[in-house]
C-alpha cells in the first residue's frame, strides 16, 4: 500500500526535475549552479561570463537562468557568435557597481555582441544605480567629458527579442542598439527620474527592422532616439513620459552620415514630455536625408512641443549657427490629439537651403493645456498639405 502511494510522487518529482533541467527542450544553465551569489554585494561578472560562454557554445536551445535575488555585476561583454540559441532569462535583479567609471574606462554595463537569435526575458530588473553618477555628468559643459556607462548595449545583434524586462536608473542611456537587424523589444519598462541627465530610453543607430512595442518609458532624456542609419523602425503602443519624447536626430553632425528612413510611430501616448514627435538637425550641418516617417494615432497629454521639426538645433557651446543641409521629406502626421503645454503646438522650422518637402498633416486636434489660451502653429521653409481637422490652424 505504502509503496504504491509513494510511486506517483517519486515519478512526479523525477518529471519535474527533468523539466526544470531541460526546460521543455531547452538546456538550462542556472547561474546559481556555477557559484553566483545573490547577496547584492558580491560581483557575479565572472560567473555570468562563464555561464553565458557555456550556453553560447552549446547547440540547440539554451536558457541562462538567473533566479530570484539581487546580483551585483561589474561590466561584462557577452559575445557571440553562438553555436545554438541563447535565452537570457532574468527573474532576479541585476545591480550595477556604484562607481564603475572611476576604475574602468568603459561606457557600458552589460553588452551583447554578435549574437543571433538572442532572447532576453524573465520579468526581471536591471538597476543601473545611476543616482550616484548623475552628478559626475559634466557633458553639458565639458565637450571632453567621459561617457558614463549605458546599461544595456546590443552591438551586431540580429533576429532577437527583448521582452518583459525593467530597466531603472541607468547612468547614461538605458539601452543602445548599434548595427543590429531584426530586433523586437516588447513589454519593456524603463524608469529614471525626470531630471536625470542623458538617460535616454532606447537609442538606435546604424540598425534596421527594429520594433519597439507595448512598453512604457519614463526617463530624463529621449524616450526613443534615432541617429544616422536607423531604417525601418516601428514603434507601437509605447507610453513616453516624463522625458524628451521620440526624437530623430540630431542629424548632420558629421560628413557622410547614413540616412534615416522608414520610421512609423503609431498608437503612442506622451505624458508631460518636453517634446512629442521631434526631428532635429544641427543648425550648421553636413548633408544627409530623412524620409518616409509616419506618425499616427498619437495622444499628447500636456506636451511642450507636440509636433516639431527643428533644423536650427544648437543648444549650447561648440555648435555654430548656419544652414542645415539635411533634407527632410515625406513625413505624415495623422490623428494627433490632446494637449500642448506651450502655445506653439506645431512647429516646422526647416532649413532655408533644404526646405522640408511633402509634409502632410491629417486630422490634428491639439489644444492648450492651461486654463485659457489658444495654440498656434509656426512654419518656415516647409512644403506640404493639410487635410481634415486642423487645430491649431495649419501654416503649411
Ligand atoms: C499596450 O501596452 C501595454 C503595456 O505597456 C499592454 O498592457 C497593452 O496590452 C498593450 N495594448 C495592446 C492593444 O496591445
Ligand atoms: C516607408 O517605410 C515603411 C516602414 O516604416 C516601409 O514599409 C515602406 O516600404 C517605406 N516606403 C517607401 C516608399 O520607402
Ligand atoms: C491604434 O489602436 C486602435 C485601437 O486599438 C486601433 O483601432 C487602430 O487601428 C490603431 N492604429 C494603428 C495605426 O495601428
Amino acid at each position: 500500500m505504502g509503496s504504491i502511494s509513494v510511486f506517483p510522487c517519486v515519478y512526479l518529482m523525477f518529471l519535474l526535475a527533468c523539466i526544470s533541467e531541460v526546460g521543455f527542450g531547452k538546456m538550462v544553465f542556472n547561474v546559481m549552479k556555477d557559484g553566483a551569489i545573490a547577496d547584492g554585494n558580491t560581483d557575479n561578472s565572472k560567473v555570468f561570463q562563464n555561464v553565458f560562454n557555456k550556453a553560447c557554445q552549446s547547440e540547440g536551445r539554451n536558457l541562462v537562468l538567473i533566479p530570484r535575488g539581487t546580483y551585483l555585476l561589474a561590466p561584462i561583454v557577452l559575445k557571440g557568435p553562438c553555436k545554438g540559441q541563447v535565452e537570457f532569462h532574468i527573474i532576479g535583479t541585476l545591480k550595477a557597481l556604484i562607481d564603475e567609471t572611476s576604475t574602468i574606462d568603459i561606457n557600458h554595463w552589460i553588452t551583447f555582441q554578435y549574437v543571433d537569435r538572442l532572447v532576453l526575458s524573465g520579468g526581471g530588473k536591471l538597476d543601473g544605480q545611476g543616482s550616484s553618477a548623475w552628478d559626475d555628468n559634466t557633458c553639458s559643459k565639458n565637450p571632453n567629458c567621459k561617457a558614463l556607462p549605458i546599461s544595456l548595449r546590443f552591438d551586431f545583434v540580429t533576429n532577437s527579442r527583448i521582452t518583459q524586462l525593467t530597466s531603472i536608473n541607468s547612468k547614461n542611456a538605458h539601452m543602445n542598439v548599434f548595427a543590429c537587424k531584426d530586433m523586437k523589444f516588447d513589454h519593456i519598462h524603463i524608469i529614471a527620474p525626470k531630471d536625470s541627465p542623458n538617460t535616454d530610453g532606447i537609442h538606435i543607430g546604424s540598425s534596421s527592422n527594429i520594433q519597439i512595442l507595448d512598453s512604457t518609458i519614463a526617463t530624463g532624456d529621449d524616450c526613443v532616439s534615432m541617429s544616422p542609419g536607423s531604417k525601418n523602425i516601428n514603434i507601437r503602443n509605447v507610453t513616453c513620459g516624463p522625458g524628451h519624447g521620440i526624437s530623430v536626430g540630431s542629424l548632420g553632425g558629421g560628413p557622410n552620415e547614413e540616412d534615416v528612413s522608414g520610421l512609423t510611430v503609431t498608437n503612442c501616448t506622451f505624458i508631460g514630455t518636453q517634446n512629442g514627435l521631434r526631428v532635429k538637425t544641427w543648425a550648421r550641418s553636413y548633408a544627409s536625408s530623412v524620409f518616409n516617417l509616419t506618425f499616427e494615432d498619437i495622444i499628447m497629454d500636456n506636451v511642450n512641443n507636440p509636433i516639431i521639426i527643428d533644423q536650427q538645433y544648437c543648444p549650447s557651446r561648440n555648435c555654430e549657427k548656419g544652414e542645415s543641409q539635411v533634407q527632410i521629406r515625406d513625413v505624415k502626421y495623422g490623428n494627433i490629439r490632446g494637449t500642448s503645454s506651450s502655445k506653439i503646438a506645431v512647429a516646422f522650422d526647416c532649413s532655408k537651403g533644404k526646405p522640408c518637402e511633402n509634409i502632410e498633416l491629417n486630422n490634428i486636434n491639439l489644444n492648450y493645456h492651461g486654463a485659457e489660451g489658444a495654440v498656434a502653429s509656426s512654419c518656415s521653409n516647409v512644403k506640404g498639405i493639410a487635410n481634415g481637422q486642423q487645430q491649431p490652424g495649419s501654416c503649411i
